[in-house]
């Protein structure tokens, strides 16, 4: 795609379907894409307080003479919370949104998540746009109408399907995200090569250090090849019943372990822990037979080329396999002493195991501890 061209895919849903559209410098121009959703020239726009002081200027000025509203909240995973869910809708309610209001989710998955269940439950329901700023959202999150927060016991386990109206992406939205959070979205675009597409595994290969320093081609490259394959998954699949759209969670049952053992915290990023929870499914995929170990140590040295976690002491974890194993009994989809594992039989070949025992996966991870 050219660096200036606008590109547009739309996620078929019926009366939910939507368009996303990928434009370098899109946000300059956000009162073209945004008028529509306007109310007597006002927009509430939910962010973060990074994203509100690094970019906010930057969408007002691009709005040219609607009002934006905005409502901060603090950055990171800890604000997927009940108590920052119910300060956001009492404010939403507040500023008098109404049912046919259309809420602008500005910022990364956070944002995206908390602001998403929060236009779900308002006047019971209204409508948002995403407009993502990180890379992570940018390839992923922003798209198919997941939204959560944390609840004690678990990530993402309070939450509902609610599909955005739009997805504005602006990749160059990128130029001011911190290197760490660059690095985690990069976890989440492998991801897209590593469930279903060898060939774009390969291109991460050659080219994910071109996307990481901020070439803007790899990263419009980038961004519109997974969004592409995750409209085309969730159009095929939007309540995650035929399986489908579960291959997207391909290292995310070890990954959300982890990250409830380091207390959902800056200690290690969602996508860290993504990344080495697809080493993980790698090596215990070569444990079980199914994958050829030389796939595994290619997934793990492109990982471990960029500076992501590869293995459990990389990312400082010393719990037990029993410990791990502990948190992924929580997980949504859990069913007795299984829990459905995205395994793998080689690079961009996943598929749903629903046989895998906990026990097994807490043996292996204390092998893994000690290597
Ligand atoms: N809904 C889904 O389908 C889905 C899919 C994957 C992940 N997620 C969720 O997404 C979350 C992780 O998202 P994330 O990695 O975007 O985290 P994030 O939203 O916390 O953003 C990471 C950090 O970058 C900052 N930031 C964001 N954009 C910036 C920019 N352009 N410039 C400078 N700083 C910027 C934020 O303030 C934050 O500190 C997790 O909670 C995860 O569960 C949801």
């Amino acid at each position: 795609m050219a660096e200036n061209a606008m590109s547009q895919v739309d996620v078929a849903l019926g009366e939910r379907s939507y368009p996303i559209l990928i434009e370098q410098g899109l946000l300059d121009r956000a009162e073209e894409h945004l008028r529509p959703y306007a109310r007597e020239r006002r927009l509430i726009v939910v962010s973060d307080e990074n994203v509100w002081g690094l970019l906010g200027k930057r969408l007002s000025n691009g709005l040219q003479g609607i009002d934006a509203v905005p409502l901060v909240l603090p950055a990171g995973e800890a604000t997927k919370s009940w108590a920052q869910l119910e300060r956001l809708i009492d404010r939403l309610l507040a500023e008098g949104v109404e049912r046919k209001d259309t809420i602008i989710a500005f910022g990364g998955g956070v944002i995206g998540d908390i602001t998403g269940l929060a236009a779900a439950l308002t006047k019971r329901g209204c409508s948002y746009v995403q407009i993502p700023t990180t890379l992570l959202a940018q390839v992923d999150s922003s798209v198919g109408g997941k939204t959560a927060i944390n609840a004690a016991s678990g990530k993402n386990l309070v939450g509902a399907f609610h599909q955005p109206s739009a997805v504005l992406i602006d990749p160059s939205t990128l130029d001011t995200l911190p290197e760490r959070d660059l690095k985690a979205g990069y976890a989440e675009t492998v991801k897209y090569g590593l469930i279903g597409d060898p060939a774009f595994f390969a291109w991460c290969e050659a080219k994910g250090a071109a996307l990481l320093a901020g070439d803007t081609e790899a990263r419009l490259h980038a961004i519109e090849t997974c969004i592409r394959t995750k409209a085309k998954i969730v159009a095929e699949d939007e309540y995650e019943k035929a399986g489908r759209r579960a291959l997207l969670n391909f290292g995310h049952t070890f990954g959300h372990a982890l990250e409830a053992e380091t207390g959902f915290s800056d200690v290690l990023l969602h996508g860290e822990a993504v990344a080495l929870g697809m080493v993980l499914a790698f090596r215990f995929s070569v444990e079980q037979g199914l994958c050829a170990a030389q796939s595994s140590e290619r997934v793990a040295a492109n990982l471990g080329s960029v500076g992501l976690p590869t293995t459990l002491a990389e990312a400082r974890i010393k719990a037990s396999g029993a410990q791990l194993a502990a948190h992924m009994a929580h997980d949504k989809k859990r069913s007795g002493s299984r829990l459905p594992f995205i395994l793998t039989r080689g690079i961009g070949q996943a598929f749903v195991d629903e046989s895998v025992e906990l026990e097994e996966v807490a043996a292996f991870l204390n092998r893994q501890l000690s290597a």
